[in-house]
């Protein structure tokens, strides 16, 4: 590692302020974020790969993790040089442990707990989808607990009911498809260009939502469960079949449409843990929560039916390590710190204040 002339890399103590590096490498985001200890994001940068994997369609791990390799250094350096020119002071260092790709995972590892080890601070492994959870407080830092998280990305659909930062209680699922999932491979059938979620967004902008009507999966069935598989499904056949029944809907309708199913499960299974378990604050996190038409709709409806909602900014939805920064400091006020053989964790699931 070349540190030479960079005033980044400084740990112990000094008169800079106190601060907790964050590193993220689960995917396809290469990323690395400086947080004070009293919850000021300092900086944040993230690299995309989406060049990348765009010709593929998708994230091809092996690209991901080589991707990551060439670029870890300069994108923690640059968070380091846009924190503070005079360098930081680091507290402690976190990084995403998992789940995610093993290759990108270790990436991550290796760099944070290597750093970690040389400049003598503490590491924290922190679990990807806490970090999305910690996201929602980047911004509201007083948001009040007990309170429903949904986390939407493109693996996981998850409800918590968080009473403190260290305490979550998973009170539903997807049974199959995560919601991001169904948004990509939604895009896809569409022909639009990965990553679909995002395109998919930009299309139904200028679509009817009432125009084509896709049934909303598993509404009324499974408690606060989700399922989008059958969605798929639907849309597979209705854009096989609609020609030949002569339906006049454009491709925008069909994203809207489709895209109107999907939110309104979110959004009403959300507002049903809020009623079963008394609470009176939302937050919704993770990629999907970028989607224009479900922050739209959460945003009228704790207006109409008088609730607290904690939305990330949109670049602190997506991938980001701003908010594994801040699922540290959860973790560093704690005092619960990682040891050096904790390793990468594709499937680590549920979501622990400290990941190992
Ligand atoms: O949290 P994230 O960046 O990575 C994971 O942890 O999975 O989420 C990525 C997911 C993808 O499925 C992507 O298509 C979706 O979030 N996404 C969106 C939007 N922006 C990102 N889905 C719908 N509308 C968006 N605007
Ligand atoms: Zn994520």
């Amino acid at each position: 590692m070349n540190t030479n002339g960079n005033a980044g890399f400084r740990g112990g103590p000094s008169s800079g302020v106190r601060c907790i590096l964050g590193i993220e490498t689960s995917c396809d985001e290469t990323a690395a974020a400086v947080l004070t200890l009293d919850g000021k994001v300092l900086s944040s940068v993230v690299a995309s790969q989406h060049d990348v994997h765009k010709r593929f369609g998708g994230v091809v791990p092996e690209l991901a993790s080589r991707r990551h390799t060439e670029r870890i250094e300069g994108i923690v350096m640059e968070a380091m040089n846009q924190a503070g020119e005079n360098g930081v002071d680091l507290a402690a260092i976190a990084t995403t442990r998992g789940p995610g790709l093993a290759g990108a995972l270790v990436v991550g590892v290796s760099f944070g707990k290597a750093l970690a080890y040389s400049m003598g601070v503490p590491w924290i492994a922190v679990n990807h989808l806490q970090a999305h959870v910690a996201s929602a407080w980047l911004d509201h830092p007083s948001f009040l607990m007990p309170c429903v998280v949904l986390v939407v990305s493109g693996g996981h659909t998850h409800l918590y009911l968080v009473s403190t930062p260290g305490q979550y209680s998973l009170i539903g699922r997807t049974l199959d498809d995560a919601a991001g999932e169904a948004f990509d491979k939604g895009a896809k059938m569409l022909g639009l260009e990965f990553p679909g979620g995002p395109a998919l967004d930009r299309l139904a902008h200028s679509g009817d939502p009432s125009a084509v009507h896709f049934s909303r999966p598993y509404l009324n069935r499974g408690g606060l469960n989700f399922s989008f598989s059958g969605i798929k499904t639907a849309l597979l056949y209705f854009l096989r079949d609609r020609k030949k029944i002569g339906h006049p809907c454009s491709l925008e309708d069909i994203a809207a449409g489709y895209q109107e199913a999907i939110v309104e499960v979110l959004v009403e299974k959300t507002m049903r843990a809020v009623r079963r378990h008394k609470v009176q604050g939302i937050a919704v996190v993770g990629g999907v929560s970028a989607n224009s038409r479900l922050r739209a709709l959460l945003k009228e409806r704790a207006v109409r039916e008088d609730f607290q909602l904690a939305l990330p900014r949109v670049s602190f939805c997506t991938d980001n390590a701003a908010m594994v920064a801040m699922a540290g400091w959860w973790a560093f006020q704690a005092g619960q710190f990682s040891k050096w053989d904790v390793d990468a964790r594709a499937t680590l699931d549920h979501v622990t204040l400290s990941a190992g």
